[in-house]
């Protein structure tokens, strides 16, 4: 039988190739969580997968190939238009994906810093009005631009760090404008900046001067209308609340999320922090998307956890600041748990937004492996934000968010305390920092060989 006729003008046996915007080459090894549906919890957390000699392509900011670097140039078609990088055998790994961070304020607390130094403790300071007291009055007090450009640059070092996606969580304010003010703030910054941002409303963070000894007050008054609004003007995707003694209790905290709940939002909580205050129960029982902190939770509430599907988000470098015990790890994820790794990152409890320093702390108190954290802190991370399906992996269909580390293998990230040796930041397929990123106006660089 005749063959079918083969259309002119294309070869009959050339696999089609697609054109691609940027090829990322060289690179020494590639690593990215195992690739099982998310959340990742137990043995699957460190199952990462490995390739060396890996090269990723691009295509309108997603990552179209990757994988083995014959494999993906065998795949795609690189053309004159095609930026070329050439990753010079470093390590690739996904962009992290912060799931807890802070970065709406504006101020510092350095002052505060020096005093816990020299013995001061961090609930006197807050119940004494300063804490997160003081970071509301300093926010409060800055003028849009001046809040605007502190968030910036808030950002930038995020991104500096190697995180992608982050969430920014309000909560440093004295009133329902000024919430709100604070989420439109951070609408607005992530619209001008290249890090990808889900925003958290956190009303019920403090209680703030003007409510002393009223928390009640703060939540029907404040907090539950300033959900409204958020979720009604799209300002949120999730909600949060501070559950401490000392600030908001369990009814307190259930009145807030079920609020929450009604409009849609995603749940979160801070939760055994310094002390057990039922968090964790409140947290299953509502479908809260995650519970953070966990730095005093003990058996019973890791077994609980780890019989839910809600995250246990541990925030190494927040224990690490308040010299607090560092958070379960191990005993979490043995057990099961799903368990997301994030920076806390915010003025008082944890200036600290690098996700590789979160590794190593979970690695030296936490009982972590690197593979371990590098998977909680990128999909699963990803997944309690919601964003598992196009952030958190190297994989085809997600955004090409790349981190190249001067580093040998995955391990050394975690091992080399403070020297992450980040070389290089890839965003939606653009370098944005260090290697071939543009220097300001700067021509593009030359593209070199592949
Ligand atoms: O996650 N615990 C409450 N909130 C933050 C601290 C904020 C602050 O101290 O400014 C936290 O640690
Ligand atoms: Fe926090």
């Amino acid at each position: 039988m005749a063959d079918a006729p083969i259309p002119i003008g294309r070869a009959r046996s050339a696999p089609s190739r697609q054109a691609v915007d940027l090829v990322i080459h060289g690179i020494g090894t590639m690593v990215t969580p195992a690739g099982a549906e998310p959340p990742l919890r137990g043995d699957l957390l460190g199952r990462v997968i490995t390739v060396s000699g890996a090269a990723i392509a691009v295509r309108n900011g997603m990552i179209v190939e990757a994988g083995p670097e014959l494999q993906v140039r065998a795949a795609v078609e690189v053309d004159s238009r095609t930026h070329l990088l050439d990753a010079r055998g470093m390590l690739a790994i996904p962009g992290f994906v912060d799931c807890h961070a802070h970065p709406l304020f504006a101020g510092d607390r350095a002052a505060e810093f020096e005093l816990r130094s020299r013995g001061a403790d961090y609930r006197d300071i807050l119940a004494a009005g300063g804490g997160i007291g003081s970071t509301i009055a300093q926010t409060d007090a800055a003028p849009d631009a001046e809040l605007r450009a502190q968030v910036d640059m808030h950002l930038d070092w995020m991104l500096r760090a190697g995180t992608t996606t982050t969430e920014m969580k309000s909560g440093y304010a004295s009133g329902i404008a000024q919430e709100l003010r604070l989420l439109g703030i951070g609408m607005q910054a992530a619209a001008g900046h290249p890090i990808d941002t889900s925003l958290t409303c956190l009303a019920a963070h403090a209680v703030p001067a003007g409510f002393e000894g009223d928390a009640d007050a703060w939540i029907d008054e404040v907090a539950i209308p300033t959900l409204g609004q958020a979720a009604s003007e799209g300002r949120a995707a999730q909600a949060d609340v501070f559950l401490e003694e000392g600030t908001f209790d369990a009814s307190q905290a259930r009145r807030y999320l079920e609020a929450a709940a009604a409009l849609g939002l995603g749940l979160r909580l801070h939760a055994d922090q310094f002390t057990r205050q039922g968090g964790i129960e409140l947290a299953i029982e509502l479908g809260a998307r995650s519970v953070d902190h966990l730095e005093a939770t003990d058996a019973d509430g890791i077994s609980r956890l780890a019989a839910s599907r809600v995250a246990a988000v541990l925030l190494p470098t927040s224990a690490h600041f308040l010299g607090r015990p560092a958070p379960p790890g191990r005993q979490l994820i043995d057990a099961g748990a799903v368990v997301a790794l994030a920076s806390d990152f915010n003025p008082g409890s944890s200036f600290a937004e690098s996700l590789p320093l979160a590794m190593h702390l979970a690695a030296v108190g936490s009982g972590m492996t690197a593979a371990e954290s590098l998977s909680a802190a990128t999909i699963n991370g990803a997944w309690v934000l919601g964003l598992h399906r196009v952030a958190g992996r190297i994989q085809q269909g997600y955004r090409a968010d790349i981190v190249l580390c001067d580093q040998p293998d995955l391990r050394h990230l975690a091992y080399h305390a403070g020297t992450p040796g980040i070389e290089g930041v890839v965003k939606h397929g653009l370098p944005v920092v260090g290697i071939d990123a543009p220097a300001d106006d700067a021509p593009p660089p030359p593209e070199a060989a592949f």
